[in-house]
């Protein structure tokens, strides 16, 4: 029977329901994230629970966990479900009280919830590539916060399905920000260019790997603005995220990215990724610490 992890017990999914008034579930008060299985680990633990804290900390949610004690938690409910590949979802709401838009008061217990997915990597998509779609991004101004409020990266990830797209790429007027779900590279003259790490994207943990990739292999690597021009114009074009790593995007708006095949930059990262994932979080380190 395959288990849910409910504030700290693992229960049979059947019996994993939510209460009616959870503010996750009224207002989207909580924050989430999603974390990647490789070879029954998890991958880049660390940081993806750090973001947790962090997005806690940024809607004044007060967590009681520390890294370590999520690690376990969720290693106990990838344990339970036997899963080898794939990857968990894990939310904290503010908790379930009567309906009013102010924090309660006194504070209830937050809620926790994770659930196990069970899939291998997206080998074939890594190979060929993916059709991506642009849309103006209409979303808040804390994009910096995992929040469960997604309406605006589900109507733009809807876009891409409806012109057959597996991704929407966003841009705030001519600045392109990140996709519906993923963080968006574009790649000229063999430079590596994306949005600097502010409120207006998610400062994603596969970014984090590419980045050191990139200085590794010794690729320059721009945290820079540019514009939805600079993108179409580019020689190589990229989206990652924890479920579709280093992701080519070739097709841009039905029109070819450079020459419409998987770059020669984007191999490298891709390359450098698998030999990452193979070492499980053994050798990279971001200030000093292990990720
Ligand atoms: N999303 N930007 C947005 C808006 C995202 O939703 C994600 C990931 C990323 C990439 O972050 P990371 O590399 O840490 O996964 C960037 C996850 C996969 C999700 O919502 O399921």
């Amino acid at each position: 029977m395959t288990k849910v992890l409910i504030n700290e017990k693992l229960v049979d999914e059947q019996e994993a329901n939510v209460p009616y008034n959870d503010r996750g579930y009224v207002f989207g008060d909580g924050i989430y994230e999603y974390v990647r299985i490789y070879d029954n680990h998890i991958f880049t633990a660390r940081p993806h629970f750090e973001r947790l804290l962090r997005s806690a900390k940024e809607i004044g949610l007060d967590l009681k966990y520390s890294v370590e004690g999520l690690i376990e938690l969720v290693q106990e409910l990838i344990n339970a479900n036997g899963i080898v590949n794939g990857g968990v979802y894990i939310q904290v709401t503010r908790g379930a009280a009567p309906r009013d838009h102010a924090f309660p008061t006194p504070s209830v217990e937050a809620n926790v919830m994770a659930f196990t997915k069970n899939y291998g990597r997206p080998y074939k998509e890594l190979e060929e590539g993916i059709n991506a779609v642009t849309t103006e991004d209409i979303r808040w101004l804390r994009c910096d916060i995992k929040s469960l409020n997604l309406l605006g990266n589900v109507l733009a990830k809807e876009l891409a399905v409806k012109y057959n797209a597996k991704e929407a790429i966003q841009h705030r007027g001519d600045i392109v920000t990140e996709g519906s779900s993923s963080n968006v590279y574009a790649i000229k003259d063999g430079e590596i260019y994306t949005h600097p790490v502010n409120n207006y994207i998610l400062n994603g943990i596969t970014r984090k790997v590419i980045k050191h990739i990139a200085e590794e292999q010794n690729i320059p690597f721009n945290e820079e603005t540019f514009t939805l021009d600079f993108l179409k114009n580019a020689d190589e074009v990229i989206v990652s995220s924890t479920s579709i790593e280093v992701m080519p995007v070739v097709k841009l708006n039905g029109e070819s990215v450079g020459d419409g095949k998987v770059g020669a930059i984007t191999k490298k990262l891709q390359e450098g990724f698998t030999r990452y994932i193979d070492t499980v979080s053994g050798e990279f380190q971001e200030n000093g610490q292990k990720i």
